[in-house]
């Protein structure tokens, strides 16, 4: 098959990697990808929400497969344009990617589909926000309706916090049109997990589940960011609990998307709040996770391609869809100042002293003038993902491999997966 995968990050480059390990051979290209994925992919220079620029690539390269990676392409409509022009592509329409586009919408959909979430209730009027966050006790949740890159939802810890950022989206539009609305949510304790699943619209296979730490510094200190590491399995999410995260959480909003007219088919990514017994809806998202693919896709047996398409085609088997008994912790390697800003254009010494067996997925980095040299160039730039028998034992293949890459401002988190092993 010729795959097109559309991004640029970490997810993508993993994305690329397990498509190319594929013993059908496939021919892997990559819109627009980074210094990674030219390793292993065709990189085209097309950017990912370059719609009719993506159609018009796909269909010269004569693509079998387009896989979507990134949010706002699906927003945006590119699946939608990809299967008029006749082109199988993988990823939600436009109507189904609202899930994660449109924090009011998925709240209204589990509301009306008995999903469990947060208690929410969403306004468009500052005044009208302001009293009802009057009648609350803090912590509470103040979150932009619309895609935000993960900087929308803001966990107040008092009500002045919460009316600043209130004040924020809906007065000041620092998140423009996606904090027009807001949504003012419960704030829900536990711990954190994120379980994918694959689905064709009816059928759901799920993928193994892993946790994110979201946290910029150790001990979830510092801002939130893109996701500073990963990990596969988490010990406290067991088959019990994924078995009924499926049946309480997943299939019925493939079933709510379908009764609703937005027939779902890609990837339904589910944050979920786990506390003792009780699981809760934290978000969707309508793609694979970032950095959760760079530890989750490491353990998948079965061929990957053939899934993406049987979900595209709607004749989804769960029964092929196969998973390694392995452990998998992926450490994130970002530039200093990540989140706030951040020099780019630094060389990366040491990839080639990584092991063989420990991947490095590539997120900001870019080929240097000299046509040799990967330099940085982005906030996240690489993920290092140690596997093994235990998830002590990747643990230790991550971060021993870690310590041989470095550039200026290098910083990672060193408490990645340490709960598991504590
Ligand atoms: P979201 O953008 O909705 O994924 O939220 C980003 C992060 O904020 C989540 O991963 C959680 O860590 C936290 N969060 C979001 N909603 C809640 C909530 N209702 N209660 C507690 N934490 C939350
Ligand atoms: N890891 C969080 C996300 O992909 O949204």
């Amino acid at each position: 098959m010729r795959v097109l995968v559309v991004g640029n990050g970490g997810r993508e480059h993993a994305l690329v990697w397990k498509l190319s390990q594929s013993s059908s051979n496939h021919h892997v290209f990559a819109a627009n990808g980074n210094a990674g994925t030219r390793l292993l992919a065709e990189n085209l220079p097309v950017l990912p929400t370059d719609i009719e620029g993506i159609v018009a690539a796909a269909t010269t390269i004569r693509s079998d497969l387009v896989v979507v990676g990134p949010e706002v392409p699906l927003a945006m409509g590119l699946v939608d344009s990809l299967l008029a022009a006749g082109i199988p592509a993988f990823g939600p329409s436009r109507a189904a990617a609202q899930l994660e586009s449109s924090k009011a919408f998925a709240h209204a959909i589990m509301r009306k589909y008995g999903i469990p979430a947060a208690e929410s209730r969403e306004f468009t009027s500052f005044a009208q926000a302001q009293a009802y966050v009057a009648t609350l006790h803090p912590p509470l949740v103040v979150k932009a309706d619309g895609l935000a890159a993960g900087k929308g939802a803001i966990i107040a810890q008092s009500l002045e916090e919460a009316e600043t950022a209130l004040s924020d989206m809906l007065e000041r539009r620092v998140f423009g049109d996606a904090g027009d609305r807001v949504v003012i949510e419960e704030f829900l304790q536990g711990k954190e997990v994120s379980l994918l699943a694959f689905t064709d619209g009816i059928r759901v296979a799920p993928m193994v589940p892993a946790c994110d730490y979201k946290r910029a510094l150790d001990n979830d200190a510092g801002l939130n960011t893109g996701g500073m590491g990963c990990y596969s399995p988490p010990g406290f999410f067991g088959q019990d609990l994924i078995q009924r995260a499926t049946d309480t959480v997943i299939k019925p909003i493939v079933h709510a998307m379908k009764e609703e007219g937005r027939e779902y088919r890609g990837v339904i990514y589910a944050g979920l709040m786990i506390r003792d017994d009780s699981i809760r809806v934290l978000e969707f998202n309508a793609r694979f996770g970032d950095p959760e693919t760079q530890v989750v896709l490491p353990r998948l047996e079965s061929d990957l391609a053939e899934t993406l398409l049987s979900c595209v085609q709607g004749r989804l088997d769960p029964t092929t869809v196969k998973w390694k008994d392995q452990s998998c912790v992926g450490v994130v390697l970002a530039s200093g100042g990540y989140p706030g800003p951040y020099k780019k254009g630094l060389p990366i010494s040491g990839l080639d002293a990584v092991d063989k067996d420990v991947a490095v997925f590539h997120a900001g980095t870019t080929l240097g003038s000299d046509g040799t040299t990967t330099i940085t160039n982005g906030g996240r730039v690489l993920a290092v993902v140690g596997t093994g028998d235990t998830i002590s034992s990747a643990r230790q293949r991550a971060y021993d491999n870690v310590a041989r890459v470095s550039f200026e401002g290098m910083m990672y988190r060193k408490d990645i997966a340490l709960r598991e092993v504590e």
